[in-house]
């Protein structure tokens, strides 16, 4: 993977995961989403760095943040974009995945931006390009999601000073999640050591799963929440799920919902994250997601900047 996402000299091509992707390569996109957020004023004043440039969002499953913080992201930077609209498009009457990805090279676009259901998409198109776009993951099957892990490492920076003094769980659909995926990748780099997975048995990744070396597996949030600095809470991704896997929703609440009460067991000051969408008192409680420690909004604000950091990394004319 690293010969198709890291050019000579450390320059990122593609962006499809953060598994491996150097320290040194992360700490420079995250100071550069911070100097976009000073630039820009927080986002009331455009930049012109991509001017010219032509984006392409192309959503194979269904998005709220992510698509409309590319399309920002990108349009701030002064960027063309186009959202393609699958339902829409020849998708519908048979076209393939790479010749629909051909013809709009054909028209000149330099960057795809993918999010589709089916692992390792991304990773397909970029090795079969037929021009110099870049291609960034915008979430693929279960495997990466990593503007994602990006802008959850921008927002705990903004708190932390230290990571390796951090102690985080991550609770929910960890199996059918590549938010889980690529936010160990990223803390794990950073230096967090002490990480931890809770769900149900049936949502907790294969203990020998090698993306989750060295996390720690705990059954219960009571458990797994004791003396946490941080809190990364999981949506129950029932569209990946077999039927008979999903559990019932009260039942999962009760033991896995984040509400005030297990809260309190985590040190004081604990933050709490989502990637969104959330399930209200499904996954967390109402007096949690809209509470003092929730960082949910500060996410979405983050993710418009981590997004304008990797664009312009990626597309920038040197
Ligand atoms: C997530 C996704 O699609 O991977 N959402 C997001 O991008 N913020 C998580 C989810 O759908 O539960």
């Amino acid at each position: 993977m690293h010969d198709l996402q890291l050019a000579a000299g450390g320059r990122l091509r593609h962006l499809i995961t953060l598994a491996g992707m150097p320290r040194a390569t992360i700490e420079r996109l995250l100071e550069r989403a911070e100097a976009m957020r000073r630039d820009s004023q927080g986002g009331a004043r455009p930049l012109d760095l991509l001017d010219g440039r032509t984006l392409i969002n192309l959503f194979f499953e269904p998005s709220t943040r992510t698509r409309t913080s590319f399309d920002l992201a990108a349009q701030r930077l002064g960027a063309l974009v186009i959202n393609f609209d699958i339902e829409r498009s020849s998708t519908v009457k048979g076209e393939s995945l790479l010749d629909t990805i051909h013809t709009l090279e054909a028209m000149h676009c330099d960057a795809f931006v993918v999010r589709h259901k089916e692992s390792g998409t991304p990773e397909t198109i970029a090795r079969n390009l037929r021009s110099n776009a870049a291609v960034l993951n915008a979430g693929d099957g279960n495997h990466a999601h990593p503007t994602q892990g990006l802008l959850d490492a921008l927002t705990l920076r903004r708190r932390v000073e230290d990571f390796s003094k951090l102690s985080i769980v991550i609770c929910g659909d960890i199996r059918h999640s590549r938010v889980a995926r690529s936010d160990v990748d990223v803390l794990r780099t950073l230096g967090v050591r002490d990480l931890r997975l809770c769900a149900p048995p049936e949502l907790l990744p294969q203990s020998d799963a090698a993306e989750f070396a060295q996390c720690s597996f705990v059954h219960t949030l009571d458990q797994a929440i004791v003396d946490c600095d941080a809190a990364i809470m999981l949506r129950l991704q029932k569209e990946r799920m077999e039927a008979a896997a999903i559990p019932s929703e009260a039942d999962y609440f009760a033991r896995y919902g984040l509400d005030a009460a297990r809260l309190a067991r985590a040190k004081p000051g604990c933050v709490v994250m989502h990637p969104g969408p959330i399930n209200r008192n499904v996954e967390i409680a109402d007096e949690v997601a809209d509470g003092a420690q929730s960082l949910i909004l500060e996410q979405v604000s983050n993710g418009v900047f981590a997004r304008m950091a990797v664009l312009a990394e990626l597309l920038e004319r040197r």
